[in-house]
């Protein structure tokens, strides 16, 4: 995709709501949006149509300050659409939040994506006496449709996308025509949900949950005209498309707070259920049952290297997969961030397989990635948590992760999932070979993990608030290991640094002497993961040259590894006893735990951080 050319506050991530039906549609925008504030929350507003007349709310900030401008005065409409913002650069403001609306305020829309060419198209609209209110790139789509309006808004908005270069998921309404919603989409997810005589448009399934789980996911360049009857998807070349209605087997409490103050905690506790219920049904028998990967193991000996690529806490899942699937299989496997893939030529070609991994399913540098392996005919499998994405309809292999709605912005609940999956792709994939152990009792282990989560959860939810208490007060802070324990530091230190704002770096614990030593000063707390035998006395060095130097160790380890790394610590947290190639799975609760709470100490806003939004659809 060419590089997006943007003004100030123009580059969004959103999340879209619609309804047309019998009831009020205030309440159920409002609540849709709620469910998708994880997508944005630097603005939020709404359009719906009462009495033929388009009655508009917007407000800067989180979707609160929408609900308070609304105070009592709730709009009567029963069709209407929702939006709620995210930008990467510039002040958010009233004027820059959707709905966005024509010359004569007749039409509102709401557009999740990027509109490259706006500002030629701006020129264009302006000459011909368009006039605009705001910065942003979508106000312009609402003014072509306006200039293409002819009695059909189905056939406007058709038009309009001819222009538009892109990516864009759109919906519209006319106050003229209080029975129509009409939404098309191109690289940016859109979902029909079917109830009974009403329909929604939602930007993802969770706003969808409290009313229906029958949804239609529309493919790009798909439009979808709802009516209060019945609703069409007409196709890219004007064909009328037979859509399948796919049922959706999450349901709304999993994406409910559940009493738990915020969503990242309740999604921490969620992990040993999630576990259970990806390794269920590969584990029901004597070996492990994965058809989902069928097809690549029947070419796996025309397969020289795997790729496998992916953005922030994913690319972390990727490199322990990494470890796992070199041990497993003896191919090479490679892992890269999905920014970077495409801009170095990799080597892939048809013998490559590529992995991509994603919660979402939608994160646009991930989706970019796995269209350019396919474009070198490499096979391509995708970890994806969110059924029917985009990614997750793109690969060839689809190995479903399970860890159902993530809201939280840190992902956690999908991350240790993604972590299992690779292990029993490894094991299925090369067997025994992975710990030198049979495979028997490996996956003895493995089933048992998920209970062991569990135990890890109640033991360190007490002594991990205690090592917070600590770091909370440090702008600074390190995290250290060697193997898969320098893999899941890098983890331990995004998570810090992404809901608790303390600057946090990992590093390749042997690598400190060459520069990063210079930086540890009297009490700086620095986690250290000494969770695999074989690295153990040399993790013991290294930690005793921090300490030398007035570094604090919070040291996470086995408890079979605990009187030989008891004494060398300044704090010590101990997961239950796993094999090593298993330990990530259980060294990655304290960490999680250990930002959750050092951001609950610094009041910080924990399922939204500041910057961040859940799904990154723009690259
Ligand atoms: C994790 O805590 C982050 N919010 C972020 O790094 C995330 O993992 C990344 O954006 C990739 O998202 P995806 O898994 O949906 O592709």
């Amino acid at each position: 995709m060419a590089k997006a050319v943007l003004m100030e506050g123009e580059k969004l991530m959103c999340g879209i709501v619609g309804y047309i039906g019998p009831k009020g549609a205030v309440p159920i925008l409002l609540e849709g949006l709620k469910k998708l504030e994880y997508r944005g929350y630097d603005s939020a507003g709404i359009a719906v149509i009462e009495d033929q007349k388009l009655k508009l709310r917007k407000a800067e900030g989180k979707l609160k300050a929408l609900d308070d401008k609304l105070g009592l005065e709730k709009f009567q409409g029963n069709v209407g659409l929702g939006h709620t913002r995210w930008a990467t650069h510039g002040r958010p403001s009233d004027a820059n939040a959707h709905p966005h609306q024509d010359c004569e305020g007749k039409l509102a829309l709401v557009h999740n994506g990027i509109i490259e060419n706006f500002q030629d198209i701006k020129r264009t609209l302006e000459k011909e006496g368009h006039s605009f209110s705001s910065e942003t790139d979508t106000e312009v789509v609402v003014h072509l449709v306006e200039k293409f309006f002819e009695g059909n808004l189905s056939e406007a908005v058709k038009k309009a996308t001819t222009e538009l270069e892109g990516s864009y998921a759109l919906a519209v309404i006319n106050q003229e025509n209080p029975d129509q919603i009409v939404a098309y989409r191109q690289d940016s997810p859109l979902i029909l949900g079917i109830g009974e005589d009403e329909f929604y448009l939602a930007s993802d399934i969770p706003a969808l949950l409290p009313y229906t789980r029958r949804v239609i996911i529309l493919e790009d360049g798909e439009m979808a005209e709802l009516n209060r009857e019945n609703f069409r998807v007409i196709g890219p070349g004007g064909n009328l498309q037979n859509k399948e209605i796919e049922e959706i087997d999450w349901d709304l409490e999993m994406a409910e707070k559940k009493g738990f103050p915020h969503y990242m905690l309740k999604e921490i506790h969620e992990q040993p259920d999630v576990m259970r219920q990806l390794l269920e049904k590969p584990l029901r028998g004597n070996g492990i049952e994965l058809q989902e990967i069928d097809a690549i193991l029947k070419e796996k000996e025309k397969i020289e290297k795997i790729f496998i690529v992916a953005c922030g806490t994913a690319y972390h899942s990727g490199l322990i997969g990494k470890a796992l699937l070199e041990k497993a299989t003896g191919i090479p496997v490679e892992v890269d961030m999905a920014s970077e893939f495409r801009y170095r030529s990799p080597l892939v070609g048809e013998d490559s397989l590529v992995i991509v991994v994603s919660q979402s399913g939608e994160t646009a540098d991930t989706l970019a990635a796995l269209r350019h392996a396919r474009d070198k005919r490499a096979k391509t499998m995708g970890l994806v948590n969110v059924q029917g994405s985009t990614i997750a309809r793109e690969v060839d292999q689809l190995l479903l992760i399970k860890a159902g709605p993530e809201i939280a912005v840190a992902s956690t609940k999908a991350y240790l999932n993604m972590l299992a999956a690779f292990n029993l792709l490894a094991l299925k994939m090369g067997g025994s070979d992975i710990a030198g152990d049979g495979i028997d009792q490996l996956l003895h282990f493995l089933r048992e993990i998920p209970a062991q989560v569990e135990k890890t959860l109640h033991r360190m939810e007490k002594p991990v608030r205690e090592a917070a208490r600590y770091i909370k007060n440090w702008d600074n802070a390190f995290f250290v290991g060697r193997g898969l324990d320098f893999s899941l530091a890098l983890e331990g230190a995004l998570k810090l640094k992404e809901i608790s704002y303390i600057h946090a770096e990992a590093y390749a614990a042997g690598e400190l002497k060459h520069g990063t030593l210079a930086l540890i000063e009297e009490g700086i707390p620095v986690v250290a993961l000494l969770t695999q035998e074989s690295l153990l006395e040399k993790m013991i060095s290294n930690i005793q040259e921090i300490r030398a130097r007035g570094g604090y160790v919070f040291g996470i380890t086995q408890d079979r590894f605990a009187s030989r790394v008891e004494a060398e610590v300044d704090f010590l947290l101990k997961t239950p006893n796993t094999p090593d190639i298993f330990a990530p799975l259980l060294g990655t609760i304290p960490l999680q735990l250990l930002s959750y709470f050092s951001a609950d100490f610094r009041n910080c806003p924990i399922d939204q951080p500041r910057n961040l939004a859940k799904s990154v659809t723009v690259e």
